[in-house]
């Protein structure tokens, strides 16, 4: 287990769409090894999700950990540490809300990004088993940043308003309150 070295936007791997994790991969020790890598990655780094183009590995492959309660994000729901292999998303609703997204590899920002709330997320786990999952709000929010680096995209892709990409400190000070 290593953490790993978080790519930054600017890295064109960040920018690529990522390749399918093969079947025959799943399960084994070199994947098995990325997954930790990615946990304690994720751990040391604190974040709530990552994806495995931000270390630099071009594969269908996230992870998800979110303690809840307070955080960053404001309080927010839990979400136990799950892994994702080559997931596909199907949007329940297309209505959507707005969060203030942050992404590590985007260090010392936010931005307001609407996404839809309500979606069903397919894909296999460490084992190569499938689930299903339900997701709404936030968590919806959560999963869609991930899933989109695998396609390459970032969040601030995705700003209605460029004016709403603000520092940290500043979205603390002047913007946080009003959510
Ligand atoms: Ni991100």
């Amino acid at each position: 287990m290593a953490i790993r070295r978080i790519i930054r936007m600017g890295h064109p791997t960040l920018r690529q769409v990522a390749r399918p994790v093969p079947r025959k991969a799943i399960g084994t020790a070199p994947l098995g090894r990325l997954i930790d890598d990615m946990v304690d990655t994720l751990h040391d780094y604190g974040g709530i999700g990552l994806a495995a183009p931000q270390v630099g590995e071009s594969l269908r492959l996230a992870i998800v950990e979110i303690t809840g309660g307070a955080t960053r994000y404001g309080d927010v729901p839990a979400m136990p540490l799950t892994v994702f292999i080559n997931p596909e998303v199907t949007i329940m609703n297309p209505e959507t809300a707005g969060n203030w997204e942050g992404c590590l590899s985007v260090p010392g920002l936010r931005g307001f990004v609407e996404r839809p709330q309500q979606i069903r997320v397919t894909a296999l786990n460490e084992s190569g088993a499938r689930q299903d999952l339900e997701l709404e709000g936030f968590l919806a929010t959560v999963f869609q940043h991930e899933f989109d680096h695998l396609d390459g995209r970032l969040y601030i892709d995705r700003l209605k308003d460029p004016a709403s990409l603000v520092f940290e400190n500043e979205y603390l000070r002047y913007h946080a309150a009003g959510d």
